[in-house]
């Protein structure tokens, strides 16, 4: 890894590459600060919290290396795309943190814990907005794009409010919800990326089909860390999903166990688990748990599938930067 390369959220062997994303990345920066500023100050200082708190800015950076597939690459609609995509994660995020009641963002306090839930949601909708705003500007497909994504980001968040369906496979639910909450806007800023860099549509396809699957291993990985990290690392409340009822991966997996070693871990997950020590009895039979492992096997064999898709893009140090993407995405441990 280079030094530059050390402030991406992702290892670029290429010196040139790395020190041209981070120029890029910085100009997306800036930008962003803009974008979230109001003609209120109050709704400045929510807006701009959860940005000024950090982030990894994974989307925009997969904007900026797809883009780099093109002979457009160092265009302002590149730029603009890269701030449409975290805007758009933004206003997720401060919606998401009402509905999983997490008190914890980014390493900051959640704009719900210290302005309530209203700010909150009409903060996450007008970073929504603003991201709309900003896609005009890309023209009349990428609005459109961007609807149909946050179409099924929204689908896929409430989808995970309810249990599947009779006769629906719980895994299979699942999975449904991730590719619409995470894996529908990890693609949107592959295909960004690449057709406002000025890729061919065939490396546009391409480039969609593997953030699709980039994307879904991605909250696969969050679902994991959500179990095994602390907040130190995570920036976030260890166990929210267990906390909340929300089945994830290695869930699902333990529950699928048949070891008669698991009886008390499945009673713990048949019940309510808002009861503090019950919750902490959970969370540690659960990172002992072997399902832990296999699903972590399961998101890394998910990063090789994305990898396939990359066959159309030539070898060179883009397609090897999006290789150690979907490689990092899968092995994170923030
Ligand atoms: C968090 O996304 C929400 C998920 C979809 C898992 P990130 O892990 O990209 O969060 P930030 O932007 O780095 O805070
Ligand atoms: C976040 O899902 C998905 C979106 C924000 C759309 P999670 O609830 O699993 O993510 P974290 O763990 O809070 O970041
Ligand atoms: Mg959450
Ligand atoms: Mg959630």
């Amino acid at each position: 890894m280079t030094s530059g390369s050390a402030a991406l959220a992702l290892p670029v062997g290429d010196d040139a590459l790395a020190a041209r994303l981070l120029e890029r990345l910085d100009l997306v920066e800036v930008a962003l600060a803009g974008h979230v500023r109001s003609r209120a100050e109050f709704v400045t200082e929510t807006a701009s919290h959860l940005m000024e708190a950090g982030g990894k800015r994974f989307r925009p950076l997969l904007v900026l290396l797809a883009a780099e597939l093109g002979d457009r690459a160092g265009s302002d609609e590149v730029i603009t795309a890269a701030c449409v995509v975290e805007l758009t994660h933004l206003a997720s995020l401060y919606h998401d943190d009402v509905m999983d009641e997490a008190d914890l963002r980014r390493g900051a306090v959640a704009a719900h814990t210290r302005w309530g839930n209203h700010v909150a949601i009409l903060t996450g909708d007008f970073l929504f907005s603003k991201s709309s705003e900003l896609t005009a500007e890309l023209g009349a497909d990428a609005v459109r794009i961007q609807a149909q994504t946050f179409t099924r980001l929204v689908e896929g968040q409430i989808l995970e409010t309810v249990a599947p369906g009779p006769g629906e496979d719980p895994l299979a639910h699942y999975l449904e919800v991730v590719a619409g909450k995470t894996g529908s806007l990890i693609a949107t800023s592959a295909r960004y990326g690449a057709r406002f860099g000025g890729a061919t549509r065939e490396v546009e396809d391409a480039l969609t089909a593997y953030g699709e699957i980039v994307g879904a291993a991605f909250q696969l990985s969050d679902d994991i860390l959500d179990i095994a990290s602390d907040s130190v690392e995570s920036g976030k409340v260890p166990g929210t999903d267990l906390r909340e009822g929300v089945p994830t991966l290695p869930v699902l997996m333990a529950r699928a166990s048949t070891d008669p070693a698991d009886a008390r871990l499945h009673e713990l997950l048949d019940g309510e688990l808002t009861d503090d020590d019950l919750h902490a009895e959970a969370l540690d039979l659960l990172r002992k748990h072997p399902a832990l492992d296999e699903a972590r096997a399961y998101v890394v064999a998910q990063a090789n599938d994305a990898k396939q898709h990359l066959a159309v893009v030539p070898e060179g140090p883009v397609r090897a930067a999006l290789e150690a993407f979907a490689d990092i995405v899968a092995t994170r441990s923030t």
